[in-house]
């Protein structure tokens, strides 16, 4: 063969692979609260405390305030850099957003029930809507096969729960409930939507557990009588709300052919940080870096509130908490990094890490 045909051989064989290649990165759909929301809030009626679309929300790292509840990024915007992925776009981003490589539908204060914090949030069923909806725009654009495909490749990350427990505590909404008897009701209305995204093709999907919310400054604040211990009354919510996921997971694998999870202890992990913060870096594990009152406990970053203007801590890689519910850049980077590849950072439950789920087809 002479040369040039030899050469033209060789780029048409591997051109198509090249392309495969570059094309071939899976999506990334986040649902859920507070954890991912990456600026949904912003463009919903909704109050102020749902919202984080003011300075010094973003200092870190952004250098404005995105409407993430952070100084910084999320954990959903660490798992997309180590996904080869850009950041994943809110879907109610006004303007023509690019939703080829995944959406974001996570709303701060949002919970798996209807009623938790009803009409100030887009709920986990909402968010679900909204899913069909980009199904529908992405068949428009690409056709219906290939939208599946999307789908099908794709990693479904989950939040949900803190704010359905954060909710429920001394408050007479369900108060006629036993915690089990709510956190069933919790576990079984994110089972049906997990259910209805496996029937639309889904099936891989990545989860990350309840933290102990009794343990956040807010909470540790409002026990005024517990010398800033752990709430009482919000302890056994998480706890009975992570084994129930676990073996709801469990069931579904079971259950649903080609349902593959990874589920991170984020619980775990983050009662380690608070007890012992100097073991990962942090020189404080119960104040938050922004807030007012005691471990900056009051709602009121970036605010003037009944109790005078806000403090921000000077330097905040020494803390674990940003604000009064919501974790560092530094605190969410060390949890995306256990979640991508650390099985030991993992509970047993799941086979696979979120990386594995990611290089699967
Ligand atoms: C979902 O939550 C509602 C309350 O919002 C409850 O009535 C219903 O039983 C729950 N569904 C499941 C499947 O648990
Ligand atoms: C919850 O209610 C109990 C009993 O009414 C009260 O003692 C406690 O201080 C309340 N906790 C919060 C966080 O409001
Ligand atoms: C995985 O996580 C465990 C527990 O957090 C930790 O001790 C270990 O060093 C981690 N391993 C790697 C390779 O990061």
């Amino acid at each position: 063969m002479n040369r040039q045909i030899q050469f033209l051989v060789f780029t048409l064989t591997l051109l198509p692979l090249l392309l495969v290649q570059t094309s071939a990165t899976n999506p990334l759909f986040i649902f859920g609260d507070t954890i991912l929301d990456v600026g949904n809030n912003n463009y919903i009626k909704t109050i102020i405390d749902a919202q984080a679309n003011f300075w010094p929300y973003g200092i870190t790292f952004f250098d404005f305030p995105t409407g993430r509840f952070s100084d910084g990024r999320l954990i959903c915007d660490f798992i997309a850099e180590k996904a080869n992925l850009p950041l994943i776009p809110p879907f109610l981003q006004p303007g023509n957003p690019d939703f080829s490589n995944g959406v974001n539908f996570a709303s701060a204060g949002a919970g798996a029930l209807v009623q938790t914090f009803q009409g100030k949030v887009i709920n986990l069923h909402t968010q679900l809507r909204n899913f069909k909806k980009v199904e529908v725009m992405l068949s428009e654009k690409i056709g219906e096969v290939e939208a599946k495909k999307m789908v099908s490749k794709a990693v479904h990350l989950f939040s949900v729960g803190a704010d359905d427990y954060m909710a429920v505590v001394n408050s007479t909404l369900f108060s006629g409930f036993t915690a089990p008897q709510y956190v069933n009701m919790v576990i079984g209305n994110l089972t049906s939507v997990i259910t209805e995204i496996y029937r639309r093709g889904g099936r891989k999907f990545a989860f990350i557990n309840v933290p102990q919310v009794a343990c956040m400054p807010e909470l540790r604040n409002e026990n005024v009588h517990g010398n800033g211990e752990c709430l009482k009354e919000a302890w056994i919510y998480p706890i009975l709300h992570n084994q129930a996921l676990g073996l709801a997971l469990a069931q579904l694998e079971l259950e649903l052919p080609g349902f593959k999870y990874s589920l991170y202890d984020l619980y775990t992990h983050l009662q380690h940080m608070i007890e012992q913060p100097s073991k990962f870096g942090y020189k404080e594990g119960k104040t938050a870096c922004c807030g007012t009152g005691e471990y900056r406990g009051i709602a009121s970053c970036g605010r003037v509130s009944e109790f005078g203007n806000f403090e921000l801590c000077k330097d905040v890689n020494d803390y674990v908490f940003w604000d009064s519910t919501h974790l560092t850049d530094k605190a969410h980077n060390m949890f995306a990094i256990e979640m991508w590849s650390n099985k030991t950072g993992s509970l047993s439950y799941g086979s696979y890490t979120v990386k594995d789920l990611f290089r699967l087809p």
